[in-house]
């Protein structure tokens, strides 16, 4: 007892110390003490919060400094791949899902059936794991296999225990969903300016667990319900108990499960939740049904994205009828125009809905749409609610025809409609200042150079001011120029320039992608990346020898051609080869070894030639994981410039450390 009132005391007196060269720093900047000693006190606030789990608290500047360490999140491997479920909005194929997984039961001569009702949770699936009961990882889905480590982020999150309730010994895992509650969500929308709200709680939810700030994520207040557990020693075989045992170990399940014996307890089951669910303080968009007997869902098994002992039941789309008030074009990237509807505000399943695209001209004619008609909105359980027909009974007097611009409304070149296309397109590529921009944006794109640093404002300001053409000009930036810009601070023009330097170590894949040529997105830019070692050599390839790439079309073959046929790019090549790009395949990518099988990989301090994020992915590659924190398992440490007390604590366990150099020459 004495012991964690003198932890208590301690862990108060370290976290005002901390708070206050914190602001000393970030907000004064007057920092009075070096990294390295502020790192110590962290380290000392760390291991207290560890030894005494109870007395962490959301806001401990240990969750937000976890945050700030975290300048890209690691991405891990899942311990099994994360799948999801698939969807049915039909109740007849409630039915043949159930009597599907009868007869595959019936074939193991089992002829009891009891499946477990859930509801479905609209928010983001996210797997945390447990290490002798305290929580170690809490990772993303990802793409189901990677995922980003967003352990900083999980801490703040009250609903997630930190240690759990009962004696845990090993790993356990636990997957179920991250969501805001309806009144936190319109609380932080609330506080938010109104162009930068949240669409929905499952927006917010996905925004904020990517934010690098785990204090900003600690005050926006979300929630967790369990609905996975695996690895616990006296785990049950069935899904029922599995969820009991979940809410012993101290996680909220919801609640509002239950066993369903008969294919009517499920559709009852259905029928009851369809209205209920209005009430309850989160949104749910269905019904998961799961299989009891665990024991047989890995003979079930799974489709390449479900497994075949679960299904979601989505209750149908909600709809709501507003006036379109006005149709306004946009100009993507590729010259595209895009109609927009502007809608009266109206509430739609939770959120206010004032804008929705109309896609293309075909799609106004099919709909037979007129300014100031009345719409059918509809939101199908995602988020970009639609235009779904017009009222036409309550068609008014005045309504006015939606007529197709002759001219692109951002630089009045006239618009051109090819052939064999829906859609209309601006041809002024070179000076459309809407088409530069969007390249800009595309380019900045987290899929492709990932520039964080650039974002709308600042690409609006680039274009306005004629210092950007193009992605090439942006490596020719000088912070004077950038620190003129509104919103612009020395502090924001360095980053800018920092990040830019950065983005240039990013994969030869990636820049193909990021590059925008037509129909090459991230997979084609993969299968370019490795037929093509230069984009000396693509830019020479005929269309018959792009075409004999795998998942390489005529179409696509067509477009890369034309791209490198543009008078444009021989100088935005130049310009980027002029900024020290490589324009080549690494060896890595070309022929990856396995140089880091079975290693965890720990960095710390900063890599001259590599960001964190393509460092991992290079270590991935060849084989090995990505750690945040030291112990006698990590394999290796990379060190770069300042090492944080990771380095020290490395030493002291006797993991091997090595320089960037060093580093290098294992890949
Ligand atoms: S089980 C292997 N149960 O729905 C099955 N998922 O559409 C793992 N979700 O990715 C998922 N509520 O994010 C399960 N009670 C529930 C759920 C649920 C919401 C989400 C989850 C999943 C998605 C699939």
């Amino acid at each position: 007892m004495t012991d964690i009132i003198h932890a208590a005391e301690r862990i108060a007196q370290l976290r005002k110390e901390i708070e206050h060269h914190n602001s000393l720093y970030y907000v004064e900047a007057k920092p009075q003490l070096s990294d390295y000693e502020f790192d110590k006190l962290l380290e000392q606030l760390i291991a207290l919060e560890r030894q005494f789990p109870d007395l962490v608290t959301p806001d401990s500047p240990s969750q937000r400094v976890g945050g700030a360490i975290t300048k890209e999140f690691v991405t891990v491997i899942h311990r099994e791949p994360m799948l999801s479920l698939s969807n049915t909005y039909s109740l007849g194929e409630v039915e043949e899902f159930y009597n599907r997984v009868k007869k595959l039961l019936a074939l193991e001569g089992v002829d009891e059936q009891e499946m477990v009702a859930e509801l479905k949770f609209d928010g983001v699936a996210i797997s945390l794991l447990y290490n002798d009961g305290l929580l170690v990882r809490g990772a993303t889905r990802g793409d189901g296999i990677h995922g980003d480590d967003i352990t900083v982020n999980i801490r703040t999150i009250p609903a997630v225990p930190l240690k759990l309730r009962c004696v845990a010994d090993g790993e356990i895992e636990v997957r179920g969903e991250v969501f805001m509650r309806k009144e936190d969500f319109e609380q932080l929308n609330e506080s938010r300016p109104e162009e930068e709200r949240f669409a929905n709680p499952r927006n917010a939810t996905a925004g904020t667990l990517k934010l690098q700030d785990s204090a900003e994520v600690a005050r926006r207040r979300m929630s967790f319900v369990a609905y996975y557990l695996k690895g616990i020693r006296d785990e049950s075989t069935s899904h029922f108990s599995r969820l009991e045992i979940l809410e012993k170990l101290g996680f909220s399940t919801g609640n509002h499960y239950q066993l369903c014996l008969k294919l009517n307890d499920i559709s009852d089951f259905i029928a009851e939740w369809s209205e209920k669910r209005w009430k309850l303080p989160y949104e749910t968009d269905g019904v998961v049904l799961k299989l009891n007997a665990v024991t047989f869902w890995d003979k079930l098994g799974a489709t390449a994205k479900s497994p075949r002992w679960a299904i979601a039941y989505k209750y149908p789309a909600q709809q709501a009828q507003t006036v379109l008030l006005d149709v306004i074009f946009q100009v993507g990237r590729l010259g595209t125009i895009t109609p927009v509807a502007e809608l009266e505000p109206v509430l739609l399943a939770g959120s206010i809905v004032s804008r929705s695209t109309l896609h293309n001209f075909d799609e106004i004619e099919r709909l037979g749409i007129m300014i100031h008609d009345w719409v059918v909105i509809e939101k199908s359980g995602e988020v970009i609610p639609k235009v779904i027909s017009v009222v036409l009974e309550e068609r008014p007097l005045g309504a006015v025809s939606i007529v197709v611009p002759s001219h692109c409304p951002e630089c009045g070149t006239p618009l051109q409609k090819p052939e064999a296309e829906v859609s209309y397109y601006c041809t002024n590529e070179e000076e459309c200042p809407a088409q530069i921009r969007g390249r800009l944006l595309h380019f900045a794109s987290r899929n492709a150079m990932d520039i964080k640093s650039l974002g709308k404002a600042l690409v609006d300001q680039l274009v306005a001011t004629k210092l950007v053409k193009d992605v090439g000009d942006l490596y020719f930036l000088q912070e004077p120029q950038l620190e003129k810009l509104e919103r612009m601070g020395r502090k924001s023009a360095q980053n800018l320039v920092r990040a830019l330097d950065e983005s240039r170590t990013k994969s030869y894949e990636r820049l193909l992608y990021a590059l925008g040529i037509r129909h090459v997105g991230r997979a084609t830019a993969r299968e370019l990346s490795q037929a093509y070692h230069s984009l000396e050599m693509l830019s020479h390839a005929s269309e018959e020898e792009l075409s004999t790439v795998p998942d390489i079309g005529p179409v696509v073959a067509h477009s890369i051609c034309d791209y490198f046929a543009k008078p444009s790019v021989p100088l935005l090549l130049e310009k980027l080869r002029d900024a020290r790009f490589s324009l080549c395949a690494s060896e890595s990518t070309t022929q990856v070894n396995r140089n880091f099988e079975g290693l965890t990989v720990l960095f710390t301090g900063s890599l001259d030639r590599y960001d964190r994020q393509t460092a991992s992915e290079l270590i991935i590659e060849r084989g090995g994981r990505v750690v945040n924190s030291v112990s006698k398992k990590t394999g290796l440490v990379v060190a770069g410039h300042d090492p944080g007390s990771k380095l020290d604590k490395a030493l002291k366990l006797g993991v091997r450390v090595l320089s960037e150099e060093e580093f290098e020459a294992m890949l």
